[in-house]
């Protein structure tokens, strides 16, 4: 894939060509406007010219006054450098024509406008490599009766037309001056304006896995990066978290690991440093045989779990009658219930399509800790129902000391127990049981949740309406999806 380019190269890019643009059109407005103003300068001089020429003839009165007009036109034009004029009479007959004159024939020629106040005809025309602009107009001589006459006036251009080349030459060498400066002044400005997103990454480069407790600031960046700064720092958090959550797991492992094997290694020991009997070598092994099925349990515990974690647990997909597992579990647990004085009750029935046996795995795990927890007397209520969505809830209920609500979203991470002294009296499991029970329930895209409160201790499991396919590759997922994906036919 190709790189895009550089903002900075993009904003320049543009700016530049924006403010060439501009420029440009900046520069034929200024060049269009001079030039007009230079013509419009010459029309006016052209004008006056023309009325001194009209003045002059009008001073004739009589036909032979007529020959003076050369002389008179002569003497009233001394001083007036580069300007031509000629007038012309009836039948085109040239009556005057000031030296070196250069006037086109579309000009002499013409019939100017008889009313001698409109203003003249301009003409532009060249000569020799010389530009001229000239006008035409009407004029009368004293003499009455008299056809008007043609006075045509023209000026050299040229020293505007040099003027304005030198112009031009300097307006387009200004503007590409300041295309060049524009571009500059805009790289700086895009590096300037950039400056924000070095420093997230300046301090982005700051974090690291010793380090992951620290965030961006969202106030000390500009409005248009605080999203990306507050997504960063969400994604920080959930790295936190999983990075505490693993490294937590390590140590927990370590030491869950460290007492068992320790407990072997003293038994041993023991039983090393005096000569036994055969029986009491026998007892030493079956004690070690118990240490070594707690270890082998809670190894197979966490591979379950390692494997669940990396979606590789995938749930079979048969009708598991809830009910029924339920029965079969109490038929289990009748001499362990028993033996803690607790009577256990069913109500309701629902299937759920699933892995029976792990869901047997969930449900067993449910049952076992609410029997453990459960004064002596009182009975473990487990619940079966069907909500109008086609979701069906298992509930797990026992009376018991309240679980403080500080441990009650964390009684489903590995290793955790409520209260950890009672349990090594206990000598409860690994506090590995309820993370299974969740790992298993979300891989059949349900959820759990306990609830403690007032004596009652609750855990409450929510299948998705008999779901048909059972998303294993996403475990952890919210149950939405496995609604979305159409888990809607309940199996009656
Ligand atoms: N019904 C309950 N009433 C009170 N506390 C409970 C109940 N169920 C679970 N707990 C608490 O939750 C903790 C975690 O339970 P979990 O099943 O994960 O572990 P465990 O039963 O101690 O060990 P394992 O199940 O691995 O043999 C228990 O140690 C206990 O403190
Ligand atoms: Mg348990």
């Amino acid at each position: 894939m190709m790189r895009p380019q550089s903002i900075t190269f993009r904003l320049t890019l543009f700016f530049s060509t924006a403010s060439t643009a501009v420029l440009i059109v900046i520069g034929y407005l200024i060049g269009a406007l001079v030039e007009a103003h230079f013509e419009e300068l010459d029309l006016m001089e052209l004008d006056g010219k023309l009325e001194l020429v009209r003045h002059t003839l009008a001073e004739v009165r009589t036909p032979a006054g007529m020959a003076n007009v050369p002389q008179n036109l002569s003497d009233a034009l001394v001083g007036h450098h580069g300007l031509s004029v000629a007038v012309v009479g009836t039948e085109r007959k040239l009556l005057f024509e000031s030296p070196g004159a250069v006037f086109p024939a579309a000009l002499l020629e013409g019939r100017p406008p008889e009313d001698p106040s409109t203003r003249a005809r301009a003409v532009v025309w060249e000569r020799d490599g010389q530009g001229y602009l000239g006008i035409a107009g009407a004029a009368l001589t004293g003499i009455t009766g008299q056809v008007p006459l043609t006075v045509a006036v023209a000026v050299s251009t040229e020293h505007h037309r040099l003027f304005m080349r030198a112009f031009h030459e300097r307006l387009w060498l200004a503007i590409a001056a300041s295309i060049a400066l524009t571009a500059l002044l805009g790289w700086i400005a895009a590096r300037r304006g950039l400056a924000p997103v070095r420093n997230l990454a300046r301090l982005t480069h700051g974090i690291s896995a010793s380090r992951l407790g620290e965030r961006l600031p969202p106030e000390s960046v500009p409005p248009e990066l605080i999203d990306l700064a507050v997504a960063f720092n969400d994604m920080l958090a959930r790295l936190e978290g999983s990075f505490r959550r693993l490294s937590d797991f390590s140590s927990d492992l370590a030491h869950e690991l460290r007492t068992p094997v320790s407990n072997l290694m003293t038994q041993t020991q023991v039983a090393l440093s005096q000569t036994r009997s055969a029986d009491q070598y026998r007892e030493v092994l079956y004690s070690n045989l118990e240490e070594y099925e707690r270890l082998a349990r809670m190894i197979a515990d966490m591979l379950f779990l390692a494997k669940a974690d990396n979606r590789l647990i995938v749930p079979s997909s048969e009708s598991v009658d809830l009910a029924a597992e339920v029965r079969d579990l109490f038929g289990y647990y009748e001499a362990f219930a028993e033996d803690q004085g607790v009577s256990l009750t069913l109500r309701g029935a629902a299937p759920v399509r699933g892995d029976r046996l792990m869901i047997r795995r969930a449900l067993s795990n449910l049952l076992s800790n609410a029997i453990r927890h459960t004064p002596r007397g009182e009975s473990v209520n487990v619940a079966i129902e069907q909500h109008q969505s086609g979701e069906i809830q298992l509930t797990v209920e026992n009376p018991g000391e309240d679980i403080a609500p500080e441990h009650l979203p964390r009684l489903f991470d590995r290793f955790y127990r409520a209260d950890p002294a009672r349990h090594k009296a206990r000598g409860d499991g690994a506090g590995l049981g309820l993370a299974i029970t969740r790992s298993i329930i979300a891989a059949h895209a349900g959820t759990i949740q306990a609830f403690s409160a007032n004596g009652l201790t609750r855990f409450e499991a929510t299948f998705p309406a008999a779901c048909s396919h059972i998303d294993a590759a996403h475990p952890h997922d919210e149950p939405a999806r496995a609604a979305e994906q159409g888990c809607a036919s309940v199996m009656k």
